[in-house]
């Protein structure tokens, strides 16, 4: 692909009831990449050049949600884990629509390695997708989370954290720490520096012993490093009699509150039926 097919290509997408700008280049066929609106199937994620073309195959399409196996489901939000070998077509559907709001410069033509683990929320309609994550099937890294993504119009509700807290329920169920694949995009930094702080004061605070940095991921599934970190920028380390302390400041406790009372959806693990694939 030439440096010029490479810029923004498509303008407008149209999925479910929702139109939203493109961010970034997706390597869509030709005839449809410069289109002004490119309608998307938002249960398939097959794509169409007109309104009118989608209206047909809605009547054709029979799915109502991801395919895959249904592995959480707790009120009206669920997670479908889908494997990129067997459910192809999908995963690189979903790939495409996601390089859109993704500015990498490795495009995801190869989905067979991954894991896809899709958010949605149902209704009497069906079941809608907010957001995924995909996880390699073998990371020498242990990487837990390859790419993550929101849907622009779902974003800023809470569900990238909610996302990112179903990854590491996931490496707790592999007895395993957990990281997300770098680089991270500045929303994904974002993101994730906000989570690691949130859960690693929540347990902080929840806690009446002396807690180590290890006992703290063995809680969380997020690794030391990340833990350091988190803890590094927060300053909560305190120099006392000689030794290294954790001590939460006003400053952090407020800011803490101040999250806690947004009231973000959490996952509830109890409901999380799953078994690391072999
Ligand atoms: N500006 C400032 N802070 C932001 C932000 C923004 N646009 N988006 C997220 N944050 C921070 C905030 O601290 C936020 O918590 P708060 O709203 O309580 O302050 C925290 O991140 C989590 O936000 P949340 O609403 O849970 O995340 P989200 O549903 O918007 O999803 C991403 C976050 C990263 C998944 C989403 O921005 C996205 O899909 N981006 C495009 C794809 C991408 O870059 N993925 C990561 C690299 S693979
Ligand atoms: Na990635």
């Amino acid at each position: 692909i030439s440096e010029v097919a490479r810029v923004k290509n498509l303008n407008r997408l149209q999925i479910g009831k929702h139109e939203l700008d493109a961010w970034y280049f997706s390597p869509y066929p030709r005839e449809y990449a410069y289109l002004p609106v490119l309608y998307i199937c938002e249960f398939c994620l097959s794509y169409f050049p007109s309104s009118f073309m989608l209206g047909r195959h809605r009547h054709r399409c029979t799915l109502l949600h991801p395919p895959g196996n249904e592995i959480y489901r707790h009120e009206d939000i669920s997670f479908f884990e889908l494997d990129g070998k067997r459910q192809l077509t999908w995963c690189r559907n979903l790939s495409l629509l996601s390089k859109c709001f993704l500015d990498h410069k490795t495009l995801y033509y190869d989905v067979t390695p991954f894991m896809y683990y899709v958010m949605t929320q149902r209704d009497s309609s069906g079941c809608h997708i907010i957001g995924y994550f995909s996880k390699e099937k073998e990371s020498a890294e242990n990487y837990n989370v390859a790419c993550i993504l929101t849907l622009p119009q779902y974003q800023r509700h809470g569900f990238g954290k909610v996302l990112i807290e179903f990854s590491y329920e996931l490496s707790k169920k592999e007895s395993k720490l957990g990281s997300p694949e770098k680089p991270l995009s500045d929303l994904g930094l974002l993101s994730y520096r906000a989570y690691w702080a949130e859960i690693i004061v929540e347990v902080l605070l929840n806690t009446t012993e002396d807690i180590s940095i290890d006992d703290i991921a063995q809680k969380t599934a997020i690794t030391h490093a990340d833990i350091m970190n988190t803890c590094t920028t927060l300053q909560l380390f305190k120099h006392y009699k000689g030794q290294h302390i954790i001590c939460l400041s006003d400053a952090v406790l407020e800011k803490h509150e101040k999250t806690r009372s947004k009231r973000r959806r959490r996952i509830h693990p109890e409901y999380l039926i799953w078994k690391p694939p072999v």
